[in-house]
């Protein structure tokens, strides 16, 4: 049997979930990317997690993004096409309303730096590079990355990232809003615990509605999504 290549931990109420490829740079083959699909099913039915923290296994990556090696060894352009459709495992992850944090360090890129877009609050290492490569490889980024990098960090900055594909150290992307703490390694964890820790301390169904009240009315006009606010606000005793 192989190993896993996302170790799931549960912990009071936070789910731990980690990248396990450290030779690799926790590369996301196959095989991740369908355990990654398993875990959110244990994320999304455990009522008892109440936050989700990714991490890297190793000292080098928290990802460095689609494995290459599997490049082009899909049986064809469709059976790769509808394979994407019918499991949208980056939509999948956006829709998850618990609190999504990344614990970066090392590289995250391509597919690696997505997923951390995907979450809701991004800590890193002083160590950590962030960037989206694709371009360089011939492709684009396709787990999200073309749309939630500009919603972050705004058109000018992602363009820059995605045209030139060069990654970014880790104090830069704190200036651009693409991080939200930077410190020393040794306490990468410990700052993603205690973010964690203060977000169990919230009452649940307030923490759920605002993120879906933020991340839904994202994608809406404004006059729809401050209609989508009042509904949501109406779920909630009055104030
Ligand atoms: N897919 C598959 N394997 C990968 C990988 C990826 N995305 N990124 C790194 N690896 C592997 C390397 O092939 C190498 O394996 P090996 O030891 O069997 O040769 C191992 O991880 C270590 O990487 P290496 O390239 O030797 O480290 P480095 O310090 O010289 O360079 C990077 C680090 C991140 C700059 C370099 O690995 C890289 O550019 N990786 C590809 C990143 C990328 O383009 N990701 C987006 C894909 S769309």
């Amino acid at each position: 049997m192989t190993d896993p290549t996302v170790l799931y931990e549960r912990r009071d109420g936070v789910a731990w979930v980690t990248f396990n490829r450290p030779d690799v740079l926790n590369a996301l083959n196959l095989q991740a990317r369908d355990e990654l699909w398993a875990t959110l099913d244990a994320i999304e039915l455990d009522p008892e997690v109440r936050v989700v923290v990714f991490r890297g296994a190793g000292e080098r990556a928290f990802s460095a993004g689609a494995d290459i090696s599997e490049f082009g060894t899909a049986p064809s352009f469709d059976a790769a096409r509808r394979a994407r459709l019918e499991r949208d495992l980056w939509g999948r992850i956006a829709r998850v309303e618990k609190p999504l944090i990344a614990a970066i360090h090392g590289y995250a890129l391509g597919a690696g730096c997505e997923l951390a877009l995907l979450c809701d609050l991004r800590l890193a290492s002083e160590d950590a590079r962030l960037g989206l490569p694709e371009v360089a490889l011939a492709y684009i980024p396709t787990a999200g990355g073309t749309q939630t990098l500009a919603r972050t960090i705004g058109r000018g900055r992602a363009l820059d990232l995605i045209l030139t594909g060069e990654p970014i150290p880790a104090r830069q992307a704190l200036d651009w809003g693409l991080l939200h703490w930077v410190g020393p390694r040794d306490r990468l964890y410990d700052e993603a615990e205690a973010l964690a820790r203060r977000l169990l301390g919230q009452p649940a169904d307030a923490l759920r509605l605002a993120k879906r009240a933020l991340v839904r009315g994202l994608d809406l006009p404004l006059s729809d999504a401050l209609r989508l606010e009042a509904r949501l606000r109406s779920r909630r005793a009055p104030v």
